[in-house]
């Protein structure tokens, strides 16, 4: 399976400190047994991170894994930048990433984590902090392998 990640951070997109989430997606992605075919680094504007996963996509990632911007400060508008692009929204995708991050940190509730659909791809929107970007990724990992045969109409059992 091809995905992409993207990590959106003005300061990281700065130089200002390391990106630490990419690479954080990128181990657990390859542990997954996905491939991963794009990586890029955008700051928090709603444009930067449209181009980004619309180049992801037609690079032909299947899935695009978002970190960053999904909280409450000013500049945090990953969320309203994948919805102005998403065909249709998955809101269990949220709902899972904040119930259970709920029993690590009471921090989660702050989190807008999302997925959606663009076209045929899956887009999942993480937390910043890599710690909370893979404990995301890992709630909703069992539900991916499904999502991703339907959008890409590969049949199935159920
Ligand atoms: N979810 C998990 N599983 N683990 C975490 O450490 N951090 C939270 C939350 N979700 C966290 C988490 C924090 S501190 C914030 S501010 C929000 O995600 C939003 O993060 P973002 O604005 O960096 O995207």
């Amino acid at each position: 399976m091809n995905v992409g990640i993207i990590t959106i951070s003005d300061r990281a997109s700065k130089g200002l400190y390391d990106d630490l989430g990419g690479p954080a997606l990128k181990k657990t992605s390859t542990e997954n047994g996905w491939t991963v075919l794009a990586e890029a680094l955008v700051p928090d504007e709603k444009g930067d991170i449209q181009r980004a996963i619309r180049e992801q996509i037609n690079r032909g990632c299947v899935l695009v894994l978002t970190t960053g911007g999904t909280g409450v400060a000013q500049r945090d508008v990953t969320p309203e930048a994948v919805i102005e692009i998403a065909d249709r929204e998955l809101p269990g995708f949220g709902e899972i990433m904040r119930m259970e991050s709920m029993k690590i940190t009471r921090n989660a509730i702050l989190s807008r984590s999302l997925a959606v659909v663009v076209g045929r791809t899956l887009i999942i929107c993480l937390p910043g902090k890599p710690s909370g970007a893979v404990e995301c990724l890992g709630f909703v990992t069992g539900a991916i392998p499904h999502c991703i045969e339907v959008l890409q109409e590969v049949p199935t059992s159920c």
